[in-house]
């Protein structure tokens, strides 16, 4: 006996494809048919990523203007570490009390789901073009005469970062400029390693947008 399906939805098109060519559409054929019909499964924090985030930070966190930095491919303990400081209003800057200061809500839970979520995203597009001997050179060598160290020592060779050091390969050269003001007036040794002039922060800014993954 052939046991009658109710389908609430409108029947899927494969469904009704094996119903037609069966005539009875047996529970071996809905067995086979169905796990192509399921639909795709989003990433959890895919969702509110999509609702909440991508106003700002673009839906796989490749923003789009200068002062809001991309999320994509960032390390996941950085973004879990940034997360719960916006949470505790614990971070730094003008810009975060600003715009990141409403998201005090999220839970645990959520935090991990969406670091994990840009984390896993296609990494930040390269911008600009052009040579960057100088920023590059502080890049890797840090400014010895006033003791700035070398970057690559700790954000690594190609500005991928590790763990809670955040990636900078392809951000926006605009966000990094703020962002190394905002540190180096901070106290302690983080402060100290980002201690540069003006002038040679937007130089590696400038090299480090140009990094990163191809467009
Ligand atoms: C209204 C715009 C806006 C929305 C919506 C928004 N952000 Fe942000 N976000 C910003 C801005 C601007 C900054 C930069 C703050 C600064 O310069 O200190 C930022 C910074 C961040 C940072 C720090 C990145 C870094 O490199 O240190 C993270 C992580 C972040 N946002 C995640 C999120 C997540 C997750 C959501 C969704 C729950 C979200 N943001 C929603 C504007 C927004
Ligand atoms: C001793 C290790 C160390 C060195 C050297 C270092 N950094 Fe960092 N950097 C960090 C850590 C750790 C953070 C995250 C700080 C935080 O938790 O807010 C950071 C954060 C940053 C940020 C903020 C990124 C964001 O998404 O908000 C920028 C920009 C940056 N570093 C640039 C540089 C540059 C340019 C140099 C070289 C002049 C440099 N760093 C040298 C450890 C280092």
């Amino acid at each position: 006996m052939v046991t009658r399906v109710v389908f609430k939805a409108p029947m899927p098109m494969l469904l009704r494809a094996c119903w037609q060519v069966s005539g009875l559409c047996s529970a071996a054929i809905l067995l086979s048919c169905t796990p192509a019909e399921q639909p795709p499964i989003s990433p959890p924090g895919a969702l509110v990523a999509d609702e909440v985030c991508s106003f700002c930070h673009g839906v796989t966190g490749q923003s789009i203007a200068q002062e809001v930095p991309k999320l994509a491919g960032q390390q996941k303990a950085y973004l879990t570490k940034q997360l719960t400081r916006f949470r505790g209003h614990e971070h730094l800057g003008e810009f975060s009390a600003r715009y990141m200061r409403q998201f005090a809500q999220l839970t645990d839970g959520q935090i991990d789901e969406l670091s994990e979520y840009f984390s896993e995203q296609p990494p930040m597009t390269a911008q600009g073009d052009g040579e960057h001997t100088v920023g590059e050179a502080i890049y890797r060598s840090g400014l010895p005469n006033i003791s700035v160290p070398g970057c690559a020592s700790c954000h690594g060779a190609q500005a991928q970062g590790s763990g809670s050091i955040p990636r900078l390969a392809g951000q926006h050269a605009r966000y990094l400029s703020q962002r190394l003001e905002v540190l180096a007036a901070a106290q302690g040794s983080v402060s100290s390693s980002h201690l540069l002039p003006p002038a040679a922060a937007e130089m590696v800014a400038l090299y480090l947008a140009s990094l990163g993954a191809n467009k």
